[in-house]
């Protein structure tokens, strides 16, 4: 329908090539809400009569359930011939509201401003999801922590056995990977949260439009106010794709020790049955499919904000068609995160611990001489200096592994041996290592931050403050954004007629239901 100075229509192969009607679905829906607005601001600033305005209003509302099909129609080549939701849209608003009314819809706007606006409403949608899915997972491994905070198992650097430790250090350390996520996540909304509407092509336009009344009314905090900046840049959504693959890196970390500790050899942990996918030939297999995959989807999220970064580092300033290429990727890796997330959460709330195997591990058990750094902080509580300590521990573990015994069994002799000519006292370090147990290094590890059993308890519970705080500031961010939605609805309404009339009708959300679940975009990806 923009073709007036071009003769013809669009070959169909380059058609094809050129559409994004496909991967538009997924922005439907905030494509015809940033209309609405668009034309609530246009009548209420008197540039459209409030004829025009109502059957604009009308056909937009019309179109919210048949959009997401028409879009596939246009995509198969069998409906219209739209080049993206932004045409198609146009094109059935004109043929409903009559091109008298709907030829005005367009007044004052480009499909520059009009992508960049969707895209900034998905992105905030999907940021305010996967910050929901993101504070359960942190719930869950908080629940963990709470509840092992005594559980000893060894802690590894090299995957090699180092200090005794506790499960829920682990799960805490996890869970604050995870606030750093959200706060990346944070960041980003706050970015994403202005509204390019009204910026046009690129430098705006002669009629008097309220750019930031069409903010107000989709719930932004502001604008991206530099008309050229609005419409070029997709800093945004390189910054979500980053904090996407920032936080699947994390949960691919936290996978891969998941891997580890449910393999025979550990034996720490066991998936539920539910978690768990079976092999076709071995009977007895039960594989941990979606924390490979989870490493998987890390690596193709990556992918995504590579993807997003290479489109645009090249290009030159103003709305380039490459832009159109960047919205497969952030589709991409907002998938990724909330589809890992729902897929850790269920796991986590599944797994079995099994405290004994771990505990043996810490102590010792099966080798590894755990014990070792223990050893020497005895020796320098002692007065001994850290380095001559480090040595006799070192002689200590050799004589161990050469007896074929644990540290704690070593006989007098050995011992003597190991301290002969350091001036240390081997009767005291011979009592010392009989008592060595990680319960009592548990007991006695008292740095901040550490696993000891005391500062499990205190971490578990700030964390569980925090993440009560931010449960709440979330929900506030989610209400502000339906409350200016259902203010917009009103405003549709105001124009269009009451619920019911030729229009504008817009489910109100029902009393005491969850904010948030009230509009359902259609999730129709490529
Ligand atoms: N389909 C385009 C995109 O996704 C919309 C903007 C098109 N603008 C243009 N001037 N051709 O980026």
């Amino acid at each position: 329908m923009y073709r007036a100075r071009l003769g013809g229509d669009l070959d169909k192969a380059i058609l094809g090539y050129v559409s994004s009607a496909a991967e538009d679905a997924a922005i439907a829906e905030y494509d015809i809400l940033g209309s609405q607005a668009h034309v609530v601001m246009l009548h209420e600033a008197g540039i459209m009569g409030r004829a025009h305005a109502r059957r604009v209003l009308a056909a937009l509302e019309g179109l919210k359930g048949r959009i997401v099909a028409e879009l596939e129609a246009a995509a198969a080549g069998g409906g219209s011939a739209g080049e993206d939701v932004h045409e198609v849209v146009e094109e059935l608003v004109a043929r409903e509201a009559g091109a008298a009314a709907g030829g005005r819809m367009h007044t004052a706007r480009s499909r520059n401003d009009q992508v960049a606006l969707d895209v900034r409403m998905k992105v905030r949608d999907d940021i305010i999801g996967i910050s929901g899915s993101l504070l359960d997972v942190i719930g869950a491994l908080l629940d963990l922590a709470e509840k092992h905070a005594g559980t000893a198992m060894p802690l590894y650097t090299h995957l090699q056995r180092a200090q005794p430790g506790t499960f829920s250090h682990y799960m805490l350390a996890h869970a604050d990977a995870l606030f750093r996520d959200l706060e990346r996540l944070d960041g980003a909304f706050e970015r994403t949260n202005k509204s390019p509407l009204g910026a046009g092509p690129v430098g705006g336009t002669g009629l008097p439009i309220d750019r930031s009344r069409t903010a107000a009314l989709l719930g932004f905090s502001g604008l991206v106010e530099n008309s050229i900046d609005a419409t070029s840049t997709r800093d945004f959504a390189a910054e979500f794709a980053a904090a996407a693959a920032i936080l699947m890196t994390n949960l691919s970390r936290m996978a891969e020790d998941f891997v580890i500790w449910s393999s025979a050899e550990f034996s720490f942990l066991e998936l539920s049955d539910g978690a768990s996918s079976p092999s076709s030939v071995m009977p007895q297999k039960k594989n941990p499919d979606l924390l490979e995959l989870t490493r998987g989807r890390a690596a193709r999220t990556i992918g995504d904000l590579t993807a997003v970064l290479a489109a645009c580092k090249g290009l030159a300033t103003g709305y380039g068609r490459d832009l159109q290429d960047t919205k497969p990727p952030v589709w991409s890796a907002a998938r990724a995160a909330s589809g890992a997330l729902a897929a850790m959460l269920s796991m986590l709330r599944g797994i079995t611990v099994n405290g004994r195997a771990m505990g043996r591990a810490a102590s010792g058990g099966g080798g590894g001489h755990i014990m070792a750094l223990d050893v020497a902080e005895r020796l320098v509580s002692g007065g001994v200096p850290f380095r001559a300590a480090h040595g006799i521990a070192g002689r200590l573990v050799r004589e161990a592994q050469d007896a074929g015994m644990p540290l704690g069994r070593l006989d007098a002799a050995r011992i003597g041996r190991a301290v002969a000519g350091t001036g240390a006292d081997a009767g005291a370090l011979a009592e010392a290592i009989r008592g060595l147990s990680a319960a009592g290094s548990l007991r006695g590890r008292t740095s901040r931050g550490s696993a000891g059993f005391a500062e499990q308890r205190r971490m578990a519970g700030e964390r569980r403050a925090s993440l009560a705080e931010r449960r709440e500031s979330a929900e506030i961010r989610r209400r502000g954004i339906d409350e200016a939605l259902d203010g917009l609805a009103d405003a549709v309404n105001g124009i269009a007629g009451p619920p019911g009339a030729a229009t504008g009708r817009r489910k109100r959300r029902p009393a005491g239901k969850a904010p948030g679940r009230r509009r359902s975009i259609p999730v129709r990806e490529d």
